[in-house]
């Protein structure tokens, strides 16, 4: 098969169309896992989740067990979650403090640098010299580095340096790290759930703005009424006091990003308002870091950092791991992401919020989901065919940036603005071209 069996990209033509073989074939799985998981920067977690001496979480990259874990002298590491005598899974708990990891097979044992400490009965194992030569210690990922407290990691050696991978969207993930002088940190109660449906239904549904008014009827009522609440109470912001949207002709509300390597955002203006747990700040984020900024944290925007992370910052502000376990099941890994030291009465409040709209017990996240799988039986019942869910936005899409973007100096490939009834595709194309850049030659092969 060749990539454009797959990915229908032909710009001049104003063509974009997926196959929809993208999301059920087992070959095609296969090659993602390889390619873009096991092959390329993913996301591991925050640093904040092992924030002292010794402390550890588990992860998982492609089919590898993974921990990162800070030693003695405060360095982060990341390594294979693997004992190096026989391979069992080393580190059992999603997170923990371990000076020493105890293998619960044969007790050889490994210090928090990865080292290995002891190999029980060493003395009276008859080992060969060869086997002495060895290094008996944790294998470490070939690639691990920290964005701001984003950690990412990779299997592969051969990936760039991790600015160069997140690009201009790193930005955007300074527009979350700068919510608190002190960083980010998770909201004790992690949620773990799946779905039967393949991955990219994720990856794109974070983007998808169209699905919105109808997938969400009962979580928009809610809004609604807690919008009439608030609407008192707002502070002026860049977008009131000044020609960015009100004289705007088109009533622009929004739009979206794309990047290099995959990563996108789609945003809506929110205003700066009560309805956001960041309003008892908002005089000290705009002193720190300029209205313009502390306006685009009060934005709505959901941004994913291919292939596996997403921060939703919309009724509240999700962090989630995206892992794909068959073509057609994927888990998801969810937490409140909060800004350090923020007021209970803030804290609070983003937990309410996100409660309503997020995970398997909120309001949106079951419409999302059965969308997903309604999606998955769409696919698998038939022979593949090409979709036609790339296509808005397509006459919108610009080269480049824009003016609400220059505000933070934010040079996208493509940008899209757009008032609230767009609800551009577009975005979607910078996950493919991505999904296609790694796949062309994993597929050949
Ligand atoms: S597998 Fe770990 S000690 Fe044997
Ligand atoms: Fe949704």
């Amino acid at each position: 098969m060749a990539i454009t069996d797959y990915i229908d990209d032909r710009p001049a033509e104003g063509v974009f169309r997926v196959n929809s073989a993208i999301f059920t074939d087992q070959a095609v799985f296969d090659a993602e896992i390889r390619a873009i998981f096991e092959g390329g920067w993913v996301f591991l977690g925050l640093s904040s989740q092992a924030e002292k001496p010794h402390d550890y979480f588990t992860t998982q990259i492609g089919r590898f067990a993974v921990m990162v874990q800070r030693n003695g002298q405060g360095e982060l590491g990341a390594f294979i979650n693997a004992c190096p005598h026989k391979g069992a899974r080393l580190a059992q708990l999603r997170q923990g403090n371990a000076p020493l990891h105890v293998c619960p097979y044969h007790s050889w044992s490994f210090d928090s640098s990865g080292r290995n400490k002891a190999i029980k009965s060493k003395h009276a194992g008859c080992y060969s010299a060869a086997f002495d030569q060895d290094d008996h210690g944790l294998a470490r990922l070939p690639g691990f580095a920290d964005y701001r407290g984003f950690l990412f990691g990779s299997l592969s050696a051969d990936v760039p340096p991790l600015a160069e991978h997140l690009g201009e969207a790193a930005k955007l993930l300074d527009l979350v790290a700068d919510q608190s002088e002190d960083g980010l940190e998770l909201v004790p109660g992690q949620v773990t759930f799946t779905f039967a449906a393949n991955w990219k239904m994720q990856l794109e549904n974070c983007s998808d703005a169209y699905h919105f008014t109808s997938t969400h009827p009962s979580y928009i009522r809610v809004l609604e009424r807690r919008q009439q609440a608030f609407s008192q109470d707002v502070v002026a912001s860049v977008w009131e006091n000044s020609d960015y949207w009100k004289d705007d002709a088109t009533g622009i509300g929004g739009g979206s990003f794309s990047f290099a390597n995959g990563h996108a955002l789609n945003w809506g203006i929110f205003g700066v308002t009560p309805a956001s747990p960041l309003f008892d700040r908002a005089g000290s984020l705009a002193q720190r870091h300029g209205e313009a900024k502390r306006d685009w944290m009060f934005n709505m925007r959901n941004l994913t950092i291919f292939p596996n992370m997403q921060i939703a910052e919309n009724a509240s502000s999700q962090l989630r791991i995206i892992r794909p376990l068959a073509a057609n099941v994927t888990e998801i890994r969810t937490w409140c992401l909060a800004p350090k030291g923020e007021s209970a009465a803030a804290r609070r409040q983003r937990i309410k919020q996100y409660e309503d709209f997020f995970n398997p017990t909120g309001m949106a996240t079951p419409d999302d989901t059965i969308s997903y799988e309604n999606c998955q039986m769409g696919h698998g019942g038939g022979p593949s065919r090409w979709l036609q869910g790339y296509a808005r936005g397509m006459t919108a899409s610009v080269a480049g940036g824009n003016r609400f973007g220059d505000l933070i100096s934010l040079q996208p490939e493509q940008s899209v603005l757009a008032n609230p009834q767009l609800c551009d595709e577009t975005l979607y194309h910078s996950y493919y071209r991505a999904w296609a850049n790694r796949m062309a030659k994993e597929l050949e092969a």
